[in-house]
């Protein structure tokens, strides 16, 4: 069975005060939070290796980063590595974020590298895909979104693609306010999980767990997670508010 997941991807967002806040404001409210979700929360790089010692005695809140590339180690510099996020006790990182496939030109094979990787080291990847605006209005959008999965995920095996986490993001409905409806995120939700099973079988398409992304907010969220195939969601601008990540957390 899919695990139920809310993911806060603070992206580029807070100083290491804000950010600190933050933490405490979500640990202030585990008793609110939803026992049956896994919460997860990536906040920038620089904070994670602080925020994974503060989570010890705080292990329902698991945490992710927001990238890392494909090789243990050596002259990459700048990076990081899954090696070293495992290290540190990352349990997730996302993966091939819209942000990242157009403003660092993250292509669909660098992405099957860093899933991959990831999987290697026991770190599970959270990949997104989701398609701009005008190939939503063209109407291939269907045929777009599955190519991203299959371009990037369909060399693992079926062991590994158990591990992945799948975020579907229309880009139209990231930090824009206007959220995919519940049928339009269903639709692909269904498709991703129908591909899944034609290529890895139906057990392990039942395993991953297939997350909404773009303008979550408590208002939409429970109509959105009722659907049969929404998993959770990934959630930007409104992870940013612990008591509306806490809320969306309670939309199950
Ligand atoms: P948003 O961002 O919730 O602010 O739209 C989602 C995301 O980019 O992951």
């Amino acid at each position: 069975m899919s695990k139920q997941i809310v993911a806060g991807n603070w992206k580029m967002n807070l100083d290491l005060n804000e950010a600190n806040q933050l933490l405490q404001d979500l640990i202030k409210l585990e008793k609110k939070f939803n026992s049956n979700a896994e919460v997860v929360i990536c906040p920038s790089a620089p904070y994670l290796s602080a925020f994974a010692e503060q989570l010890k005695d705080h292990s329902w809140i698991k945490l992710g980063a927001q990238n890392a590339y494909f090789v243990d180690s050596g002259a990459y510099t700048g990076e990081i590595s899954p090696l070293q996020l495992k290290s540190i006790g990352i349990d997730y990182c996302l993966v091939g974020h819209s942000e990242r496939r157009d403003n660092f030109d993250e292509n669909y094979e660098m992405l099957a590298k860093k899933s991959k990787a990831l999987i290697n080291h026991d770190v599970a990847p959270i990949f997104c895909c989701g398609e701009q605006l005008q190939v939503r209005n063209s109407n291939v959008y269907r045929e777009f979104v599955m190519k991203q999965i299959e371009d990037s995920l369909f060399s693992l095996s079926a062991e590994e693609i158990a591990k992945c986490v799948i975020a579907y993001e229309p880009i139209w409905a990231i930090g824009t306010g206007k959220t995919a409806t519940a049928d339009q995120a269903q639709e692909i939700h269904n498709l991703i999980r129908a591909r899944l099973s034609s290529q890895f079988g139906e057990n392990v398409a039942k395993e991953v767990s297939i997350l909404y992304g773009g303008s979550c907010k408590p208002e939409n969220a429970q109509e959105l997670f009722s659907q049969a195939d929404i998993d959770g969601g990934l959630i930007g601008g409104a992870s940013l508010k612990a008591d509306d990540f806490c809320a969306i957390s309670n939309s199950f």
